[in-house]
């Protein structure tokens, strides 16, 4: 796995699209500048704290259903033009999109993310990013929003690797998370901490016939 500190975007982003070409998944610990992730922090705050962040459902519709995983975890969608932090972010992610169209011609049409607040003690059981419905979800990213994460506040994303070996990332500030959402059964362990992130996901055409 290669973890790029560069201070170079195309750097960091080139790590990703090696990591992902190799083994279905890239960790960067380093990704977004301290002060864009401690904006995006205080606005998932203030938007959980005038109660904007709804508790989450699984699936989508009338095919809603419990295999898609259990889930205790509060979000809300992000728009474009909600705010100048929100925006930078989207930004990045669409550089990052672009990036992965030109060398892994993925055809990634969208990116579809939210806010997510785990309180204490919720988690998300294994699951798979795609719904039985819609498969256009084809890179899943997670960025993560908390300062000062330790091991023993558990909240750990844990991927269920291939060979059968298990990996957690823990949801430390800075850090993202990209795998192929295919591909990657994973589960949000409990915490005992408040646990913030962004979600989301880089999207194929509908009618991709993949
Ligand atoms: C999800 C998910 C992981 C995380 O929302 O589908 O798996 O670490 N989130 O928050
Ligand atoms: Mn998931």
């Amino acid at each position: 796995m290669n973890t790029c500190a560069s201070d170079e975007l195309s750097t960091r982003l080139a790590c990703i699209i090696d990591d992902l070409a190799e083994h279905g998944w890239s960790l960067q610990t380093q990704f977004i500048a301290p002060t864009l992730t401690h904006d995006l922090a205080e606005e998932c705050r203030k938007r959980a704290a005038a109660g904007l962040l709804v508790q989450a459902g699984v699936g989508r519709g009338a095919l809603a259903v419990v295999s898609e995983g259990l889930r205790g975890d509060h979000i809300q969608w992000l728009d474009a033009g909600q705010s100048v932090a929100c925006d930078q972010f989207l930004a990045v992610l669409d550089e990052l999109r672009q990036a992965l169209n030109r060398a892994l011609f993925l055809g990634l049409e969208d990116f579809e993310s939210h806010f997510a607040l785990y309180p204490p003690g919720a988690y998300y059981s294994k699951h798979l990013d795609r719904f039985r419905d819609d498969d256009r979800r084809a890179v899943s990213v997670v960025f993560y929003l908390n300062d000062d994460w330790l091991a023993e506040h558990g909240g750990a994303l844990r991927l269920h690797l291939a060979d059968g070996r298990l990996h957690d990332v823990l949801p430390q500030a800075g850090s993202l998370l990209v795998f192929l959402s295919a591909d990657m059964p994973h589960e949000v362990l409990p915490a005992t901490r408040e646990r913030l992130s962004l979600t989301g996901w880089l999207r194929r055409r509908g009618d991709a016939p993949f």
